[in-house]
Order: structure tokens, then sequence, then C-alpha cells
């Protein structure tokens, strides 16, 4: 069992814990992920590593209740127990001295982007991230980014923080002002990576997207995960999460991440897997 050493509440259904696992936090690199189960009959879910503390011992991951398995995750407390947690899992980010990169974040991909950022700072990058919500009440880690970057920009949808826009507006005016970075780095739901990659193509940025897709073994054994990244067909949990955007058949994820949209609704309104 891996014990829940803290929890914070971060926005309306948008969790923190801190999970002890030793030999997971020592071996954890920015951009892998974890895959853990509630309980015995739990489904798997897997989240990419939000900030790891190997002297601690400790993983943070960062969650957002969107079904039956991560409602029964938000229900517990520090000091509860989680019955697996697997890790670390996947291909670390390719962190070297770029020149500028900018993180997009929209959502909760904040969490994972941080300790990317943080690599990418560490090895002499101007880094700047651009966030983005629904709205203001949905914003969370501003200043643990502001921390490892060079600029933080925001938006929110509604305009309820900073300002009005989505992030790939934000980009767009950081590029028409400031130039072209060396490298983009985009996580958060799929429709949001797929439109930064779609404009950065146009400008021709290098542009890595972090992928969540539905897993099971997360040893490239089920396929489960599988996604077509320039016309070939790669496991997200070993070959990924992170591939080039501008080479990730988006419509095929899309299509797939919702194929099951049905039964995670019937197993959300039932309360049950
Ligand atoms: Fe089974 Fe990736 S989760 S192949």
């Amino acid at each position: 069992m891996y014990k829940i050493m803290s929890k914070r509440t971060l926005s309306p259904n948008v969790h923190e814990y801190d999970i002890l696992a030793p030999r997971v936090a020592k071996k954890a690199k920015a951009g892998q992920f974890i895959i853990l189960r509630v309980d015995e009959v739990g489904e798997r879910i897997p989240l990419t590593i939000a900030d790891f503390d190997a002297e601690k011992g400790t993983i943070t991951i960062v969650f957002a209740e969107a079904g039956h398995s991560t409602r029964k995750l938000a229900q517990l407390n520090a000091g509860d127990a989680v019955q697996d947690f697997v890790g670390p899992l996947g291909v670390p980010s390719h962190v070297e001295k770029f020149g500028t990169v900018v993180m997009v974040a929209g959502g909760v991909g904040v969490a994972p982007i941080y300790p990317i950022a943080r690599e990418m700072k560490n090895a002499g990058n101007k880094v700047v991230c651009i966030m983005g919500a629904r709205n203001k009440d949905l914003i969370f880690w501003e200043e643990r980014m502001r921390e490892v970057c060079d600029e933080v920009l925001l938006t929110t949808d509604d305009g309820s923080y900073v300002r009005q826009g989505f992030v790939t507006d934000v980009l767009k005016e950081y590029i028409q002002n400031e130039g072209n970075p060396q490298l983009v780095v985009a996580i958060g739901p799929l429709p949001m990576m797929r439109a930064i990659a779609e404009l950065t193509r146009e400008y021709e940025i290098k542009t890595m997207v972090s992928l969540n897709s539905i897993m099971v073994d997360g040893t490239g054994m089920c396929g489960a995960c599988r996604v077509t990244v320039g016309g070939e067909t790669k496991f997200v949990c070993v070959d990924g999460p992170e591939f080039d955007g501008h080479k990730v058949d988006f419509a095929e994820q899309l299509m797939r991440s919702r194929k099951y949209k049905p039964e995670e609704q019937q197993a959300f309104t039932r309360g049950s897997c």
C-alpha cells in the first residue's frame, strides 16, 4: 500500500497528493508517469508525475475528478493509502539547452509541465510558460511556475483572470512579438494540444506534446495506449508519453479517447466500475 502523505485541493474537483513511494521517487524524471489503482478492483489510472522528492520519498500527482475512478481517488485523505503505485514509466523529457522554450499548459496540464519547465531552466534555457484555464478558479500553481520560469503568461476563456483568450492566442502573440522560440512543449486537453501543434507547424517550431491515453498494463503489451505518430504505430506507455506534435494523428487519438465515454458515464452515474 502507498500512503497519501498530504492532500491539497487546488481548484474545484482538482486535487494534489504527495504519495509515499520511495523507490519510484528515487528514479523519477520529468516527463514520466505512474499508474495507480485505488483498490483491488479499481481501474488503472495513468498520471504524469507533477513533482518528486527523492529525499522524502514522495511523488506528487495532480488529477481532476473526471470519472468514477478519479472520484473514488478524490475521496481519500492524508493518511489513507492506494493499493498500487507503479513507476516511473515512460521516456523522460528530452532536456538540453535549446535557447527559448515555451511551455503551454492547459487546465491540469500545468502540473506535469512544472518539472519539465524546472529542468529546462536548469539546463540554461529561457523558459516562458503560457497557462490557460476556463476561468480563474481553475488556475493553480501560478507562483510555483513563476519560481522556475522567466515569464508566465496567463489567460482564461471567460476573461475572469488576467485576460480573455485561449493559449493559442497568447502563443501566437508571443511569436509575433518575440520571434520563434526553439521549442514548444504543450500539455493539456487533446484539442488544445492539436491547436497548438497546428499553430506551430505554420511557424516551423519544433513542438512536443504529452499524451495521456487509456492504459492497461503500461508495459507495451496490451496495445490499449496505441497512437499513430508519423504513420507508425507507437505505444504511449513505452515510446511516450511525449511525441512530436506535428506527427501525432490527433483525429485518431480523439476518437480513441471517446470510445469508452458511454461506459464511463454509466460507471460515474452508477458509482461503480
Ligand atoms: Fe498496454 Fe501501453 S498500456 S501497451
